[in-house]
């Protein structure tokens, strides 16, 4: 046996198979580069299901011809300052999503920062590199993928039908959404308009609602109750859904760390806890839940597409989810039909729990409630 070193491109055709098992993965990544470039405008264009066209353009601050040509290095990243893995306040921090996406596909980017002369593009062709050009366009970056994994026909096979495909793009831009309100987002599908949701205006708890209610739909808003509880410099909010409004699957279940969504077992166990008295055990409640706590307290270097995280203290972040959500249930108990009294479920109240704020669009507690959970 010889040992060699692998070719470059070999390299990232590999850290591909992690960073991009399918064409929603690359929605991902395009788009959360987007949002670290200060993007207030997103626009999304997809064929087929993603496999033949995954088109991102956005408003951010863009790259100069350098930039892009390091961009697309592997490990190459403007995002991780001091090299300091503990204190990720962006939702890149690795530099292998674009190297990954043009090992395994053919990629254009053009990128223009605000106030250049000009613009420039560059393309990556199954690992290959064309130097950068010129190239027309207003500021802010383009990226195009094209036939995503015809460079590793084995990945190609795994593909799901169009329609599946479509969905998890549809899932994971809804998921980004709802954590960037102020952003506009817009997905168009083999030319066909699925999502346009306006930048939202006001303040944080306002511009969460309207961006809440226009993605999930008036029925969840209207059967949830603000969430707002902190603890330790870790503060919860968000929407619980009433005990009332369960699903058969977790899928009404979102989580947000830091503004990044994750699967997370941690929580979605927590959330479980909350709602065990209120529910069958085969029912799942619907939250949407933001946790923002210090980045030193969270590891989100801990899986390949960043969907799970590590928290330092994971008894406090355990109890400040059951409690806050038990207070913010707690609240509406006589709304619910639950058999849970809710001097019960007073004595259940998260210590340190804050009173619930307003501007959800979500029902009214009662002002007896109110005064309860202010006492
Ligand atoms: N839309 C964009 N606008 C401006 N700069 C961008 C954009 N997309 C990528 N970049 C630049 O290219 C670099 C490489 O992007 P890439 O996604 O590969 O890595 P990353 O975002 O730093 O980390 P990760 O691999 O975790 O996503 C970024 O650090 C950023 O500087
Ligand atoms: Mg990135």
């Amino acid at each position: 046996m010889t040992i060699r070193r692998l070719p470059e491109a070999t390299v990232n055709r590999i850290a591909a198979g992690e960073v991009v098992e399918r064409p929603a993965n690359v929605v991902k990544e395009l788009t959360e580069n987007a949002i670290d470039a200060g993007a207030r405008q997103i626009d999304i264009t997809i064929a087929e299901g993603g496999r033949a066209l995954i088109l991102v353009s956005d408003d951010g601050k863009g790259m100069s011809r350098d930039e892009l040509s390091l961009a697309i290095e592997r490990h190459a990243t403007s995002k991780l300052a001091d090299e300091d893995l503990f204190n990720i306040t962006t939702l890149g921090f690795r530099g292998e999503a674009l190297p990954s996406i043009g090992a395994v596909a053919r990629m254009r980017i053009a990128s223009r920062p605000p106030g250049a002369a000009e613009g420039w593009e560059i393309a990556v062709t199954g690992g290959t590199v064309t130097p950068p050009a010129p190239a027309a366009l207003g500021k802010g970056t383009r990226i195009e993928v094209r036939d995503l994994f015809y460079a590793t026909p084995a990945r190609l096979k795994f593909l799901k039908s169009e329609r599946a495909e479509q969905m998890a793009i549809n899932e994971t831009v809804k998921r980004l959404a709802m954590a960037h309100p102020e952003i506009g987002l817009s997905l168009s599908h083999n030319g066909r308009r699925n999502l346009d949701l306006p930048a939202e205006q006001g303040e944080l708890f306002t511009a969460r609602a309207a961006r809440l209610a226009a993605i999930m739909g008036r029925e969840f808003t209207d059967n949830s109750t603000p969430v707002n509880a902190s603890r330790d410099g870790i503060a919860l909010d968000g929407l619980a859904g009433l005990p009332t409004y369960h699903r058969g699957t977790a899928q009404m279940q979102f989580l947000f760390v830091n503004g990044r969504p994750v699967r997370d077992k941690l929580l979605t166990g927590a959330v479980r806890g909350a709602y065990q008295d209120f529910l069958a055990r085969d029912r799942h409640p619907a939250v949407v839940l933001f946790l923002t706590l210090p980045p030193a307290e969270v590891d989100v270097n801990v899986h390949p597409a960043k969907a799970e995280v590590r928290f330092r203290d994971p008894g406090t972040i355990r109890g400040l989810i059951v409690g806050g959500l038990r207070h913010a249930l707690a609240e509406t108990g006589h709304r619910a039909s639950t058999t849970i009294a809710s001097a019960a479920l007073g004595a259940m109240r998260a210590p340190g729990g804050l009173p619930p704020q307003r501007g959800y669009g979500a029902p009214v507690t009662s002002a007896a409630a109110r005064a309860a959970a202010q006492a």
